[in-house]
């Protein structure tokens, strides 16, 4: 009998399902590759947040970017979640899916004029402010709208989450933020500007973060620039400390709970008198999906074995990309096991989603699922080599339902369509 990878995906009867549907029933029924994701590991993931930040005045807005799919969105917001954004695109979204501009915090080193405008339009809770020069140019646009932008300042406190380098944001030689030794001067600028209103401090040291002390290096040191403020008659009403609580990929991993988080934070905040905000994305969903594909061919090289299956890093770019380890299981388990490389179909060698795994002696036809897949998968997801992205399903219980249909061909070419009627 095989081991169950978790509570929302577990063997019955042999075979993966996720909650109380097969995964080879959904495969039947829109064939593969498809995102499943499970709604209970979802709103149990949105319970343990809140439960362990009950002590303190605390808004979750959902990190988007990690799986913005409309149904995600309003799964989150009718739990009363607010949303961090990081692009015109995703407010779009956030708000098409219900989300209350009060509840909306907006990142981003590059913010375009068309986006600080909407924005400011659509009277959100905060701006989390990059740079000294987004400041002015806010101030700006807030103008000439004849209203307030409400903001924080994105300070980097250099620290060191100890992830992967290219998901580490806090350090001082990151793109992101204002160092933290010059946000005073920052802030009296932000003061000196009529269209802008402070309301908070920002920070968000990284992503994938498997251990919780940075979190309180970096807060005490936010917390300290906060009491400077004060003494510069600057009040804050929130401190935002982003997200970045990492979530387990390998069977073995551990990674910390948002009671461990809110253990080391919520003493520090409650002192403060501020209201928290958290922005987690990939521990809300992250494992609670998988991406399922479909065994094309295999391969026996000399060096190599190969799995060849029907989706690539065009779906899921993270082990191309980060060399990311996501645990790959059988649909059906297999009694003998091979070492092989699964690769996708994609003309690149670093189309790969697993190397040197063993795994079940998968055959054409058999599926599998790539674990841990809720988060950065669909969101990061491409149509390289002209193929339509995997569709998505959101599980219930023993129900399931399509919440992003399969591309096909026609949605392809539509945008470049139109120029073929002319000359080129
Ligand atoms: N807030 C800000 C300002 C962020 O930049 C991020 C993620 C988050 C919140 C959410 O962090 P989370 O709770 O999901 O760790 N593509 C990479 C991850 C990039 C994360 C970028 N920022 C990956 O696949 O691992």
């Amino acid at each position: 009998m095989e081991s169950n990878w978790s509570k929302y995906f577990s063997y019955k009867h042999n075979e993966l399902s996720c909650e109380n549907v097969p995964l080879s029933k959904i495969a039947e029924e829109i064939g593969t590759p498809f995102y499943v994701y499970s709604k209970k590991a979802i709103l149990d993931k949105i319970k343990e947040y809140k439960e362990a930040f009950s002590d303190i005045d605390t808004l979750i807005c959902y990190a988007t970017k990690a799986n913005p799919n409309l149904s995600i969105l309003k799964v989150v917001k009718e739990e009363g979640l607010g949303a961090d954004i990081v692009s015109g695109g995703e407010l779009f979204k956030a708000r098409k899916a219900g989300i209350s501009p009060k509840k909306i915090v907006y990142a981003g080193v590059g913010k375009t004029d068309f986006e600080l405008d909407y924005a400011v339009r659509e009277e959100i809770l905060a701006f989390n402010v990059e740079s000294k020069e987004e400041l002015t140019v806010l101030n700006e646009i807030a103008g000439k709208r004849k209203k307030k932008a409400r903001i924080a300042i994105r300070v980097n406190p250099d620290v060191d989450p100890k992830t992967h380098p290219y998901i580490s944001t806090g350090l001082k030689k990151s793109k992101f933020g204002i160092d933290i030794d010059e946000a005073i001067d920052a802030y009296k600028f932000a003061k000196s500007l009529e269209n802008i209103e402070i309301v908070g401090i920002h920070c968000h040291i990284g992503s994938q973060i498997m251990d919780v002390s940075p979190y309180k290096e970096a807060i005490e040191k936010v917390l300290n620039l906060v009491e400077k403020l004060k003494k510069e008659g600057i009040e804050l009403s929130h401190i935002d400390i982003g997200g970045g609580l990492g979530i387990r990929y390998r069977p073995e991993d551990t990674p910390p709970k948002p009671k461990d988080l809110a253990d080391i934070i919520v003493p520090l905040v409650k002192n403060s008198g501020l209201k928290l905000v958290l922005e987690p994305g990939r521990s809300l969903i992250g494992e609670a999906g998988a991406l399922v594909s479909k065994v094309l061919f295999t391969k026996n090289k000399k060096e190599k074995h190969f799995i060849i299956i029907d989706t690539g890093m065009n779906d899921l770019m993270r082990p191309s990309i980060y060399n990311a380890y996501h645990h790959i299981i059988a649909v059906k388990p297999k009694e003998k096991k091979v070492v092989a490389d699964i690769v996708g179909p994609i003309c690149e060698t670093g189309d790969f989603l697993a190397l040197d795994r063993e795994i079940d002696d998968l055959k054409r036809g058999d599926l599998l699922a790539i674990m841990s897949a809720g988060a950065y998968g669909a969101s990061m997801s491409s149509n390289y080599n002209v193929r339509p992205r995997a569709c998505e399903v959101l599980v219930d219980n023993d129900t399931f339902k399509v919440i992003r249909e399969r591309e096909d061909y026609n949605y392809l070419i539509k945008p470049e369509e139109k120029a073929l009627e002319g000359e080129v």
